[in-house]
């Protein structure tokens, strides 16, 4: 009997590592023949830990399950299949069956350990194609599949990828950025945890398109598990034939490591990153040059994010098209969303571009944890602006977003129910800002600082139409004045709290009085 049970970090911390240990004992007891295989997440996190028995009709899923269910679980399998934490056939749960999974396909099925059960399930394939094509038709078929870049800008991957290939140097970099630093988001943990060769073959594919020998895969310290995953899968790759010389059997060279941070929010940002991994202290570099042209090391370098790096063997395999048909407008393909806070159904929803965000918070997220109505949500991390109710038929989609003083970022969707003071979430973005910013420019190091100051003035009550119309002067200092995104795109949540919520400010109502 094959058994499943996720090693996610989100898993384990609620008790899976308990339940497997359970399972085996249970098992061994009853002398029944058991294989264990520790599989990723398949995102349904309140679910966790859930189980799956493979059986003749598919792979039936059990959850949440904890070390005490495991008997009455073996129980029900000898008996008449009835149990109340019995979910199912996996595939067929609403949740997941409603989703487009080309990225997460296989995230939480196979074992991420595994580099023969990856190519049992149509790894590599797209690496193979891009070996056959050559680097001008996966240039042809990254830009036209309309991938953008994931991380949160959205900048068109092809575009990066053809600007690093016409660089003329002696070496390249491909460089992974997995330091996901967004609130609300752990979409690249998901997949490195639980797909950890679909990132190596997209950085792979990556690699041989522009003519780069050497990559690395930045991870941050909060990641132990991804790093373990992804540390044990470069190692089986290279085992494999799929790292190092002559890879998937070409003349072609390229190889990986993993690299640690430091605990910096700020690493995320492209270029602070790079300073990082070159050893020194993560601070903003001005752009231009851009990493494309003056990378690590100086050296023409794609970085890309975990998500946009593995969103590449799927457009490979399948074709552009495949890809390109799914999403509205400019945001082509799926989106691994990522549905947290006070949520009811939280987890990772990959879906096509243009699902509402109504759809996404009420219908798929099921409201709130708490049952109170929900009242804001913010979207795309800690820099995303907060969108009330009002704005639930926004489409997921870079520009419908934007157009709304909003972002999609990371695909971060943070939920907030009627109990939130928006005086201090706005005072919480000052204060990131503040506590994260790497100090290079004026209007992020002491505009933040100023931030925070003024907006509790606000919530003491002092001179509050005043002070309100200073901190929107400094929001637009900062947003127009600063190097980076950091700086740039703190406004967006203070602004929009003051803007879709000035109730919470002028005065301070009731409610919120009542509460502190
Ligand atoms: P950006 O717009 O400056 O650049 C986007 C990417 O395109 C960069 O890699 C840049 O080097 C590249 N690029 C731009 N023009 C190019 C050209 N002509 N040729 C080749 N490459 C070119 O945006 P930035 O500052 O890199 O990222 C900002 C975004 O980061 C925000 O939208 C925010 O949502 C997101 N973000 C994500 C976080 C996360 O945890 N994933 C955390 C914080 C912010
Ligand atoms: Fe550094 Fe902030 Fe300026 Fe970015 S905006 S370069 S984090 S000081």
């Amino acid at each position: 009997m094959r058994i499943f049970v996720p090693r996610d970090a989100a898993a384990v911390a609620v008790g899976a590592d308990d339940v497997a240990a359970a399972l085996e004992q249970v098992a061994q007891k009853r002398g029944l023949p058991v294989e264990i295989i520790r599989t990723g997440s398949r995102g349904l996190c309140w679910l966790e830990p859930m189980v799956e028995v493979a059986t003749l009709k598919g792979r039936v899923a059990y959850g949440p399950v904890s070390p005490e269910d495991v008997s009455s679980v073996f129980d029900s399998m000898a008996g008449n299949g009835q149990h109340p934490l019995r979910l199912g056939i996996a595939d067929e749960i609403p949740w997941l069956k409603r989703q487009t999974r080309l990225t997460f396909a296989r995230c939480g099925v196979i074992d991420p350990r595994s580099l023969d059960d990856y190519r049992a399930h149509g790894g590599y394939k797209g690496l193979e194609r891009a070996l056959s094509l050559g680097a001008d038709a996966i240039l042809t078929e990254v830009t036209s599949s309309g991938l953008r870049g994931r991380g949160g800008a959205g900048f068109p991957t092809g575009i990066k990828w053809k600007t690093v290939s016409q660089a003329k140097a002696d070496r390249k970099f491909i460089v992974c950025n997995a330091d996901e630093g967004d609130s609300g988001t752990f979409a690249d943990r998901m997949i490195m945890e639980g797909d950890p060769f679909l990132v190596i073959e997209g950085m792979t594919i990556a690699a041989i398109t522009v003519g780069a020998t050497k990559g690395y895969i930045y991870i941050r310290s909060e990641y132990p598990h991804a790093v373990e995953a992804m540390n044990a899968a470069i190692a089986a790759a290279q085992r494999g034939g799929y790292l190092g010389t002559n890879i998937g059997g070409s003349t072609q060279s390229f190889d990986l490591e993993v690299r640690v941070g430091a605990g910096a929010y700020v690493c995320g940002e492209e270029t602070s990153l790079l300073e990082s991994l070159e050893g020194r202290r993560g601070i903003v570099r001005a752009k231009p040059p851009l990493p494309a042209h003056h990378g690590l090391f100086g050296k023409p370098t794609v970085i890309n994010n975990v998500l946009s790096f593995a969103a590449a063997p799927f457009i490979l395999a399948e074709g552009a098209k495949a890809y390109a048909d799914f999403g509205m407008g400019r945001s082509r393909g799926t989106m691994p969303i990522q549905l947290a806070g006070n949520i009811r159904h939280g987890g990772l929803f990959e879906t096509a571009f243009g699902v509402t965000l109504g759809e996404l918070v009420d219908d798929i997220g099921g409201g709130t944890f708490t049952g109170r109505p929900v009242r804001a949500v913010q979207v795309g991390g800690p820099l995303g602006a907060y969108f009330p109710r009002a704005l639930f038929d926004t489409p997921f989609d870079y520009e419908a977003f934007a157009a709304r003083d909003g972002l999609i970022g990371h695909g971060g969707i943070v939920v907030f129910d009627d109990s939130v003071d928006m005086r201090k979430q706005a005072r919480f973005a000052m204060e990131f800002c503040a506590i994260e910013s790497c100090g290079k420019c004026t209007p992020c190091r002491i505009g933040s600082t100023r931030g925070v100051e003024t907006i509790e003035k606000i919530i003491s009550g002092e001179r509050v139409s005043e002070n309100l119309a200073l901190v929107e002067d400094l929001c637009n200092t900062m947003k127009f004045g600063s190097l980076c995104a950091l700086g740039g795109f703190t406004p967006y949540p203070v602004l929009s709290a003051l803007k879709h919520f000035r109730e919470d400010f002028v005065p301070a109502p009731a409610r919120l009085q009542a509460a502190e």
